[in-house]
């Protein structure tokens, strides 16, 4: 493999992840890097499909949890591994630290089950770097509030973004050289310069 990196985005819906990652995407692109900006579920015509009916149809926490790692299967083998091998750096809007987080710390579904997919989708691939924006609940949903439709994900409750919030913190705490957790609560201005520092990092 070249020496691309592969580089994700996390956090509660409403923290100002995708903000910060158009921020990121732009200061390497200045740099003279060429990468790929993608997102999960999604990245791929049948990865978007999937998309669509995860942000919107009820069904059972497995099933979902399957899906996510399906939409995850194409997107490592037909976008994200082919370009990393042409030396083409990938930023993703949300990986596997996303199911995790939202089927296992928000659902309940075990860890064990979701490590077994997260084995058999990407056994051997893996974030480069991550960066978690960690954000108060109460403030990422009052973000939220201004959205004028919210997909099913982002109409749970309080106490459901709670838990994936504290499943995030969880994998940070033990991965900390692989993930990074950004204060979002911050002006865009102090969000930028901690970002600006990660850039000139890499
Ligand atoms: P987005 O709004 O950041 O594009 O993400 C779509 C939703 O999908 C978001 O609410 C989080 C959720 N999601 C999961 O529950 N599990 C996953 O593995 C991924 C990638 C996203």
């Amino acid at each position: 493999m070249s020496n691309a990196k592969f580089i994700t985005f996390e956090g509660v819906d409403g923290a100002g992840k995708s903000t910060g990652l158009d921020w990121f995407a732009e200061a390497l692109r200045k740099r003279g890097i060429d990468l790929l900006v993608t997102r999960e579920p999604g990245g791929t015509p049948l990865g978007e499909q999937l998309r669509e009916i995860l942000l919107n149809q009820p069904m059972h926490v497995e099933t979902e949890a399957m899906l996510m790692f399906a939409a995850r299967r194409e997107h490592v083998e037909k976008v994200i591994r082919p370009a990393l091998q042409r030396g083409t750096w990938v930023i993703s809007d949300r990986f596997s630290d996303a199911s995790f987080a939202y089927q296992g710390g928000g659902r309940g579904v075990p860890l064990a089950k979701l490590e077994q997919l997260e084995q058999w989708v990407h056994g051997d691939l893996q974030p480069d770097l991550t960066l978690l924006f960690d954000i108060p609940i109460e403030v990422a949903r009052q973000r939220l509030s201004n959205n004028a439709s919210l997909d099913r994900f982002e109409q749970e409750k309080g106490e459901f973004f709670e838990r994936v919030r504290q499943a995030y913190l969880a994998r940070a705490a033990k991965s900390p050289h692989r993930i990074a957790v950004i204060r979002a609560e911050k002006s865009l201005q102090e969000v930028q310069q901690e970002l600006s520092k990660i850039v000139a990092s890499l």
